[in-house]
């Protein structure tokens, strides 16, 4: 692939782009559609990533994965660094999770999706592949309503005064995992309820952003940080804040870190700083979830929904593909 120059905002034709990055998503879910309930979490995963980075590859973009399925000597393909696309169009950065959600795949939970957000270069925090702490509140209140810095049960206070409510009217939704067990205690005795999900925080952090539909009012807790910029590009989009602070267990962590450029390991990363510039932002249903269906199956049909979404314009499109199966 030639150099490409590089984009400046008003270069990225996000309007153009936005439609062939949802055949990007709609074309990993739909691979991965014959794979869900079979108990093989790695070869939905492949399947998905296979499918993904073929429909990346047609795309008119010089395109370089900055959120990918690891680093170049992890993962052989859409490593961090891998150029995708043509490479005759706009030079574009590409986040993306094939499956997020490869468990609840392939066990046939709720929740699973494929993501994938594009943005002119230079656009997404390259997050390295570590936890990160994570805070995220829908769209309409004031930016210093929660903070990480507060306690979880001051978060479920201050959200609860700002929406004019009782603590007991907060829904928030938080990872199962044994290190949260203090948060989630600390939560409950504010009186708010609790949606504990199995996997799969990208939806986990969307779900604020639409707390009629959803029923949760805000995200916490830990989980992978790529999952988190993906999250930001999401909520960039849909309107809602989130706030990041990458966590480090040793050396190693620190120095993948510093690898991708970050220096101040203590940094509260805001939406806008994880997601600096305007994004695409496509997600297509696995499973059924509160946010997208999962994929139906008909005789000689797969059908699917895609939510296409762009930060610019603040639109949103919900798009249903019906796929013929066995044609190609
Ligand atoms: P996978 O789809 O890669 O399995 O990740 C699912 C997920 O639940 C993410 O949504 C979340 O950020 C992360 O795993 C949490 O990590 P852990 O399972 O180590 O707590």
């Amino acid at each position: 692939m030639s150099p490409t120059p590089q984009t400046s905002a008003a270069d990225f034709q996000d309007r153009m782009l936005s439609l062939g990055l949802a055949r990007v998503s709609e074309a990993a879910a739909i691979a991965s559609a014959r794979l869900i309930g079979r108990g093989d979490e790695k070869a939905a995963d492949q399947a998905a990533v296979n499918a993904m980075r073929e429909q990346l590859n047609m795309l008119d973009i010089a395109g370089v994965v900055v959120i990918g399925e690891g680093e170049r000597d992890e993962a052989p393909m859409l490593f961090i660094g891998e150029e995708v696309g043509t490479g005759e169009g706009p030079a574009v950065d590409i986040a993306l999770d094939p499956l997020e959600g490869t468990t609840l795949t392939a066990k046939d939970m709720p929740n699973a999706l494929t993501v994938i957000a594009m943005g002119p270069r230079g656009s997404m925090l390259h997050a390295p592949d570590v936890y990160m702490d994570k805070l995220a509140i829908g769209p309409g209140f004031a930016p210093d309503t929660v903070s990480l810095e507060m306690s979880p049960g001051e978060r479920i206070h201050a959200l609860a005064r700002a929406k004019g409510c009782a603590p007991e009217d907060i829904k928030a939704c938080i990872l199962e995992r044994p290190r949260h067990e203090e948060m989630i205690a600390e939560v409950r005795e504010t009186g708010a309820a609790i949606r504990l999900i199995t996997d799969g925080d990208v939806a986990g952090v969307m779900h604020c952003a639409e707390p009629e539909i959803t029923g949760i009012d805000i995200y916490m807790g830990s989980g992978g940080a790529p999952e988190g910029v993906l999250a930001a590009a999401a909520l960039k989009c849909m309107g809602g804040q989130i706030f990041g602070r990458l966590l480090f267990r040793n050396e190693d962590e620190k120095a993948r870190a510093r690898k991708a450029g970050i220096t101040d390991f203590n940094r509260i990363y805001s939406r806008d700083d994880m997601v600096t510039q305007d994004v695409i932002f496509a997600a297509t249903g696995v499973t059924d979830g509160s946010l997208l269906a999962g994929i139906r199956r008909e005789p000689g049909f797969l059908t699917s929904e895609t939510l296409l979404m762009r930060s610019r314009t603040g639109s949103r499109r919900r798009m249903t593909y019906r796929h013929p199966v066995g044609r190609e």
